[in-house]
């Protein structure tokens, strides 16, 4: 295995032999979003596999590309399809993405996932702000050899997820009528769905929702200093609410249910709130 640095400055290298193209937001998109980088104009798409060593996702419905140009004005990197802990790869090397994106340019961060409901209140198809996490993966993306140039190695946590970016936001929705709650996300490794006593746990420790994903971007962000806005999709009431087993088919069901709601969230956050 190469170094991590090795990877990131060879995926550097070869993304800037294909385009000068600054980018600014980088947006992450999470399961059943992938489709929002085609409404980026001019494109250009580089392929993981065309960067060494870049873990590449084995997810069906996670497309592994960067998709570079403008959306909405705004100069953007979306990776359509990211990839996940439970994979099998470490955090450092999962999240090494985030840092190949700062070096292009990306100076704040959209950071998207499905994810499974606590707050009873929250019925799926809820969109719902990240305002903190809890990160209960077990793991940590800044374990090991720090990366000086990003960030210390004890680098603050407390304010990842930018209040200016959630209060704009909440304000720019609610003037075209969308409902977006907030809350706190809590990350387990997954790939199993949480037991009903987990998800109790959750809710007991202060978590809004359950997800496998962003925690170790958003960590990875605070390290770089990059401010973080947060939008998960709620697509099912966590594990025991409802007395029925949970499928990935419904999941991916309330995440194409509620993709044009979330496309104009994040129209939004382009044109107004980053
Ligand atoms: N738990 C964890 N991850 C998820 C869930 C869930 O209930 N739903 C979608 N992603």
């Amino acid at each position: 295995m190469k170094h991590e640095m090795e990877i990131i400055t060879n995926a550097v290298q070869i993304i800037r032999k294909r385009t000068d193209f600054e980018p600014e937001i980088g947006l992450i998109l999470g399961s059943g979003l992938g489709d929002y980088a085609d409404q980026i104009e001019n494109p250009v798409v580089i392929p993981y596999r065309d960067l060494p060593d870049f873990p590449v996702s084995t997810v069906a419905g996670h497309t592994g590309q960067f998709v570079i140009g403008m959306c909405r004005g705004r100069h953007v990197i979306a990776m359509q399809g990211r990839v996940h802990y439970y994979e099998g790869y470490s955090q450092k090397m999962i999240t090494l993405p985030v840092r190949i994106m700062k070096r292009l340019g990306v100076q704040k961060m959209v950071l998207t996932n499905a994810c499974g409901g606590v707050n009873q209140e929250f019925e799926p198809g809820t969109l719902m702000m990240i305002r903190g996490h809890i990160n209960y993966s077990g793991s940590n993306p800044l374990l090991g050899e720090n990366f000086e140039e990003d960030g210390p190695r004890f680098p603050d946590v407390s304010q990842i997820y930018k209040k200016e970016y959630r209060d704009s936001l909440r304000a720019a929705a609610a003037a075209k009528g969308i409902h977006l709650e907030e809350g706190v996300y809590m990350m387990f490794s997954g790939p199993s769905y949480e037991t009903p006593e987990e998800v109790r746990m959750a809710r007991i420790l202060g978590a809004d929702a359950v997800g496998m994903s962003t925690v170790p971007e958003a960590i990875v962000c605070a390290h770089c200093g990059i401010p973080v806005l947060g939008i998960s999709c709620i697509t099912n009431f966590g594990a025991g609410i409802l007395d029925q087993p949970l499928n990935h088919e419904e999941v991916v069901e309330t995440a194409a249910r509620v993709k044009k709601v979330f496309v104009e969230v994040l129209n939004t956050a382009l044109t107004e709130v980053l």
